[in-house]
């Protein structure tokens, strides 16, 4: 029996779909832990495209239970407009009757804070995530099991309402929401919705307490964590293994392995710091040849070399008992690779931590470990045949941060992967 956690370990979009629908192979139950329809998570199953943005990634295998989480924010629409387009099989679906409702308010009030902040703004994906946790955590929030009744969602909007309204009166959005339209629109959704919502803990646990696999599969990355990451350039979660076992309600000493998801380089979107960040034709190389857009949003994707000092911060929240690299086979054929392996501030100060301070962060510069490339010609799936230079990449990886390497991936698909 395994309980594994699949997290992003960097700024999101590492790969974690796939190497979720990877493992989901011989899992009982995948679950979604935190977030909501931010994430896009891409999978590719004989040779077709799958873009997810809140069912998990194990929705497509037949056998494997897929759950939404009580710590994951739902927009009921996305996700009815998600199952419409899945063709063939799917396997069951359950939410939490704790998961919180991302409401039409959160939507335009997203938009709202983040245009107010002109400059500043965070570049969120605009899908009301934020403003729905805010809710959550100033008690007014409205949960999946409340859909069940009338009266709790009345009860619930009385209180939501007003408060929401006058927000989105100071941003001086637009909107005719009221309690009767909304009232009309929870009913539907209960109608559509209301079979697959449960108490989703119970069920989990019990498939733990029969010895069955299971997945929690992460969404977003440690360093845009509410906590640890780049403050206030983050999202309202925690895509964290703590995250991870509160959001789908078991124990933390459940979970038996971690695996931390990075790419062979690194890619943010949206705003906030990013010291390797390439400012030149080789981070345009690398966002034409790994095909770096937002899954959700479409945007560009900043790209840069990978960073250990931001890796060695993910480790030690998150305790990666493996790491999964990803898209190595992007980085196959370049004369040379750089690998950040510490930060050098303005006085010269050598930094091996990643600060808190975004300020202090701006005053230093990232001090590389340059590798020699490796010829795509070298590389043999089938055989697991790797080049000598991208296997000493790989070990000067692993030994760095002191964490075994389990899943080597070099390609979208599942059969373009080497498991160690
Ligand atoms: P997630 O949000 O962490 O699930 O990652 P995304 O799906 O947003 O972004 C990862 C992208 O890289 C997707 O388009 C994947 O199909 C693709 N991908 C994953 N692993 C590999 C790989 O090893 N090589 C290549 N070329 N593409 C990959
Ligand atoms: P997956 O699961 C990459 C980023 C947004 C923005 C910040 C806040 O696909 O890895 P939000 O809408 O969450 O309030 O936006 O977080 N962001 C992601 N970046 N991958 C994601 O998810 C992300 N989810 C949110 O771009 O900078
Ligand atoms: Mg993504």
């Amino acid at each position: 029996m395994k309980v594994t956690t699949i997290i992003g370990a960097q700024w999101g979009d590492e790969g974690k779909g796939k190497v979720t629908d990877y493992l989901a192979d011989n899992s009982k139950v995948v679950a979604r832990s935190q977030g909501g329809n931010n994430a896009g998570h891409t999978i590719v199953v004989g040779g077709k495209k799958h873009k997810l943005h809140l069912l998990p990634s194990g929705i497509l295998r037949k056998e494997v239970i897929s759950i939404i989480g009580n710590g994951v924010v739902v927009n009921p629409d996305v996700l009815l407009k998600e199952l419409d387009n899945l063709d063939g099989e799917r396997g069951q679906l359950l939410i939490s009757d704790r998961a919180h409702v991302i409401m039409p308010y959160h939507k335009l009030l997203d938009g709202g804070e983040e245009s107010s902040k002109g400059k500043s703004m965070i570049g969120t994906t605009g899908n009301g995530i934020g403003p729905c946790y805010s809710d959550k955590a100033s008690r007014i929030g409205i949960r999946m099991g409340d859909l069940l009744d009338d009266n709790t969602i009345i009860e619930r909007l009385e209180k939501a309402l007003p408060r929401n309204l006058a927000l989105l009166d100071h941003y001086g959005a637009q909107n005719d929401l009221t309690i009767e339209g909304l009232l009309d629109l929870c009913r539907e959704w209960r109608n559509k919705l209301g079979e697959f919502i449960t108490d989703t803990s119970l069920l989990v646990n019990k498939h733990i307490s029969n010895g069955e696999n299971i997945l929690l599969e992460g969404a977003q990355g440690v360093h845009i964590d509410i906590e640890y990451g780049t403050y206030p350039f983050v999202t309202s979660s925690s895509p964290t293994t703590a995250g991870a076992a509160l959001g789908s309600g078991i124990a933390p000493s459940k979970i038996t392995d971690v695996v931390g998801v990075t790419k062979a380089y690194l890619t943010r979107v949206g705003s906030g710091p990013f010291p390797t960040e390439l400012d030149d034709e080789v981070g345009e190389m690398i966002r034409d040849k790994g095909q770096e857009f937002g899954t959700t949003t479409g945007r560009p994707r900043r790209c840069g070399w990978l960073d250990l000092v931001m890796l060695e911060l993910s480790h030690r929240i998150c305790g990666f008992t493996s790491l999964s690299i990803m898209k190595l086979d992007i980085l196959s054929d370049m004369e040379e690779i750089k690998v950040c392996v510490a930060y050098k501030d303005n006085t010269g100060l050598e930094i091996n931590h990643f600060p808190s301070s975004l300020s202090y962060l701006a005053k230093c510069e990232p001090v590389y470990r340059t590798f020699k490339g490796w010829s795509s010609s070298g590389i043999d799936i089938s055989k697991g045949i790797i080049p000598d230079e991208m296997k000493n990449f790989l070990d000067f990886i692993s030994e760095s941060l002191g964490i075994p390497i389990s899943i080597v991936s070099l390609g979208p698909a599942r059969d373009e992967t080497i498991i160690f």
